[in-house]
């Protein structure tokens, strides 16, 4: 199929309008079978429970040309059991997991002509997404949803690419102990915005945020988990009930362990140990794995050895090993690579 005429290699991370995206509605107790239409709008009531109560959960992926070709995805199984989960949390009706998988597939499918080729260093994003449509007063979970697929080509999630970031420790908390944090609930993200929104006015990429209890330990940013390599080149990614279960976070673990032969520890972290760390990155679908340069906490700054030029090695070694098996470059793990 002839692909569309767009300037692959310069677009960024943004909305665009793609030819189809795939609807379902629940009602009466069902979901039903689902459209792919080539409409982009959504028309609620004004009480809708998503619009009062924010009843909302989305997962995130992407679907790649890969060096031989094909269009692929990346673990959307893992997607569909994330989306399972927040939806329980939510009070949610769960979308079954081997739809969505379909449902992604078809849809990436009458899309291909946006599927960036290979090469360009952009992907084609995949947003699923589920929300709550008749109207609810009072506070209660609404009887009606929406489960919406929708795709767009994307460049950088960061600008400059590869670059190594700045972050700030922030002074906001992004998820509560016993609350929504490891679930992908679109109110996590209503929490993080004014934080961000600050971190960018004071020229600063992204924000770490600590646990909200003692504010002694690393969570996450606003996007991404967390994984740093120590001088002794073990690979370490916090451990916490109130972040989200990042899949690349969890392929990257693997990755070190299995194909690298490196030490990995899924642990608690604490700040105070976050300055004798050789590397830092933030990993995630949209960040893919993006090295973190500097951490600025309250007038005092962590310089990591790697500086603001380039990756560290073990981090490069882990961007690389994990994008190869994205790319179709490595074989990877049985079942990490779907192709549509
Ligand atoms: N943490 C948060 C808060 C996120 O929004 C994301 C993105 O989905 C991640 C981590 C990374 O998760 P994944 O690797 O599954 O995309
Ligand atoms: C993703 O990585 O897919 C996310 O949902 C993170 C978001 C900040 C774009």
């Amino acid at each position: 199929m002839a692909k569309q005429n767009i300037d692959w290699s310069n677009i960024g991370f943004e909305y665009s309008k793609t030819a189809k995206r795939f609807v379902s509605n629940f009602k009466d107790g069902k979901w039903d079978d689902g459209v792919l239409t080539d409409d982009n709008t959504v028309v609620l009531n004004e009480c809708a429970g998503v619009l009062q109560y924010s009843q909302s959960c989305f997962e995130g992926l992407k679907a790649y040309t890969s060096e031989n070709g094909h269009i692929v995805c990346f673990r959307p199984d893992l997607n569909a059991q994330r989306m399972v989960d927040s939806a329980k949390r939510l009070e949610m009706p769960p979308f079954d997991p081997d739809r969505f998988v379909k449902a992604v597939v078809d849809t990436v499918k009458a899309n291909a002509d946006y599927v960036p080729p290979f090469g360009s260093g952009a992907t084609l994003y995949i947003r699923p997404v589920m929300f709550g449509t008749n109207a609810v007063i009072g506070v209660k979970p609404a009887t009606e949803y929406q489960f919406r697929i929708f795709t767009m080509p994307v460049g950088p999630y960061f600008k400059g690419g590869a670059k190594p970031i700045t972050i700030k420790v922030s002074d906001f908390d992004r998820a509560a102990p016993h609350g929504t944090g490891h679930i992908k609930a679109g109110l996590n993200y209503a929490m993080s915005l004014h934080a961000i929104v600050t971190a960018h006015a004071e020229g600063f990429d992204e924000n770490m945020y600590l646990d909200a209890a003692t504010r002694t330990y690393v969570e996450e940013t606003g996007g991404a988990n967390f994984i740093f390599v120590t001088k002794d080149g073990t690979v370490v990614t916090p451990k916490s009930d109130s972040i989200l279960p990042s899949i690349t976070r969890r392929s990257i673990m693997t990755v070190a362990r299995d194909v690298l032969g490196l030490k990995t520890e899924e642990r608690k972290v604490s700040f105070e140990e976050v300055k004798d760390f050789a590397e830092c990155g933030l990993c995630g679908t949209a960040a893919v794995i993006s090295p973190v340069g500097k951490i600025y906490d309250h007038g005092k700054e962590i310089l990591f050895p790697s500086g603001m030029e380039k990756m560290g090695p073990t981090i490069q070694k882990l961007y690389d090993t994990l994008t190869g098996i994205q790319m179709g470059r490595i074989e990877g793990p049985e079942g990490w690579v779907k192709v549509i």
